[in-house]
């Protein structure tokens, strides 16, 4: 899978994403990330790549013109890159010295349309990032990203690129490379070949819409604390049942929300345990708010 980022730091990316498990993916070719300085592209003799908003208002937004140069490239280099892994290397010879990014050209030379990648505009104003919208990116062989900065992009060259807009979260921040990089090492651990069998994506947070159960190793006790006695038993069943019923229950006492869907991959005997749990948490609660009134009511004002 290839990522292809937009950007005016580069080098941030890059940086970030040649680290740990991602720089490893890269290593090893299950990914590929290549970086675009817009700026690279701009046809201002100062360099310039933002200006004032039409209408008026406050701070820059980023042209159309170098963006859209920018996307240029990366189409051109989508489309190498196609061709190279589709060539062996004795056909090398007839590819043509130097592109113009024809596609008729292309398509001669590799035998396949070049396709629309799907382009992302990292923005707070977009569809929410979530497991399962990395989930559905990871299927994708290229992904464009274009990172933003100052008061936005001129929407012309979204509308052009047909841009679809993705946030991290309900949060601001200064610009695109963060989340572009979030979102990379998130798809990446979902593509073949970038995680070890150690770190296995299969059993984990969000996989069943369930959180993940507590994890511990050595030493068996630490600061007075024991590891759960089921998980030194080496009864394999007993293991996995405490296991998913951690999870239920973290789901249900962190993240409610999560089980309107979890539910639907539960079993008879889970949504038994549910039920049970739902009520011992019930109880729970009000036992609690018991408390709290009772701590209230001696020092409470007059009138209580
Ligand atoms: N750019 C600035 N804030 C962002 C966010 N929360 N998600 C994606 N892109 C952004």
């Amino acid at each position: 899978m290839n990522f292809y980022v937009m950007t005016l730091f580069p080098e941030m990316v890059l940086q970030g994403v040649n680290t740990s498990i991602t720089g490893r993916g890269i290593k090893a070719g299950a990914i590929s990330v290549e970086a675009f300085h817009i700026r690279d592209y701009t046809l201002d003799k100062h360099g310039k790549t933002e200006d004032a908003p039409y209408g008026g208002g406050v701070g820059l937004v980023m042209q159309a013109q170098p963006i859209w140069d920018c996307y240029q490239a990366v189409l051109k280099r989508i489309e190498e890159n196609h061709c190279a892994s589709e060539q062996t290397p004795g056909d090398q010879s007839d590819a043509p010295e130097d592109n113009d990014g024809s596609s008729q050209e292309q398509m001669a030379v590799c035998g396949r349309a070049p396709g629309k990648p799907r382009v992302l505009y990292m923005s707070p104003q977009g569809r929410v990032f979530d497991q399962q919208f990395a989930e559905e990116l990871a299927k994708e062989e290229d992904l464009v990203m274009l990172c933003g900065h100052y008061e936005g992009v001129d929407e012309r060259v979204l509308e052009l690129m047909d841009a679809e807009e993705v946030s991290i979260g309900d949060y601001v921040l200064t610009g695109g490379e963060l989340p572009a990089m979030v979102m990379i090492d998130c798809i990446s651990r979902l593509v073949p070949g970038v995680l070890g069998k150690i770190e296995s994506a299969e059993v984990e947070t969000f996989t069943d819409h369930l959180i993940e159960y507590p994890q511990y190793s050595r030493p068996e006790v630490f600061m007075d604390k024991r590891v759960p006695e089921v998980l030194l038993s080496g009864h394999h069943a007993n293991v996995d049942k405490w296991r998913r019923e951690q999870s239920i229950e973290r789901t249900l006492r962190k993240r409610p929300d999560l089980l309107e869907t979890a539910v639907l991959t539960l079993s008879k005997k889970e949504l038994k345990f549910l039920d049970e749990l739902k009520l011992r948490v019930a109880m729970e609660e009000q036992e609690e708010d018991a408390d709290e009134e009772e701590e209230l009511i001696p020092g409470a004002p007059d009138g209580i």
